[in-house]
């Protein structure tokens, strides 16, 4: 199967592990590293509304943690891969610091789409760049 489209279906997957009691959203996200390596994220919610986290970012803190830091792209997806979801632009940002010549991977009617994180949040902050 096609790498993206691979990426997705983990993304989706993952949504199942979300903790979303809150919104009843549940988002997935599937991360790949230079190197090959894969991981996932799901949304982490928390009755204090203002810490919870995204999928994308619990995906890439999980990869930074483990020493991953060269990441490529990230597919994010809900349950129902048909959706489309976008990454916010907390989580754009926290992309841009760690993958900013990679790219975000969403579904349109199932089928992914490629955007560089570059052309989602153009405006970032990224110190070295600047
Ligand atoms: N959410 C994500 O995890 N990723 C996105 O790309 C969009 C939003 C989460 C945050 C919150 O837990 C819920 O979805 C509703 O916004």
């Amino acid at each position: 199967m096609e790498e993206n489209k691979q990426l997705l279906e983990i993304a989706s997957q993952s949504a199942k592990y979300a903790y979303a009691p809150y919104s009843n959203f549940k988002v997935g996200a599937a991360l790949l590293t230079d190197d090959g390596l894969v991981f996932t994220g799901c949304n982490i919610e928390n009755a204090s509304y203002g810490l919870c986290n995204c999928a994308e970012r619990t995906a890439v803190f999980k990869a930074v943690s483990e020493a991953k830091t060269n990441l490529k792209k990230i597919a994010v997806a809900v349950e129902d891969i048909n959706r489309t979801v976008y990454p916010c632009g907390a989580c754009l940002q926290v992309l841009a610091e760690f993958m900013y010549d990679g790219s975000v991977i969403i579904s349109k009617n199932g089928e992914p789409e490629e955007i560089k994180v570059k052309d989602m949040l153009p405006y970032n902050i990224v110190l070295d760049k600047t």
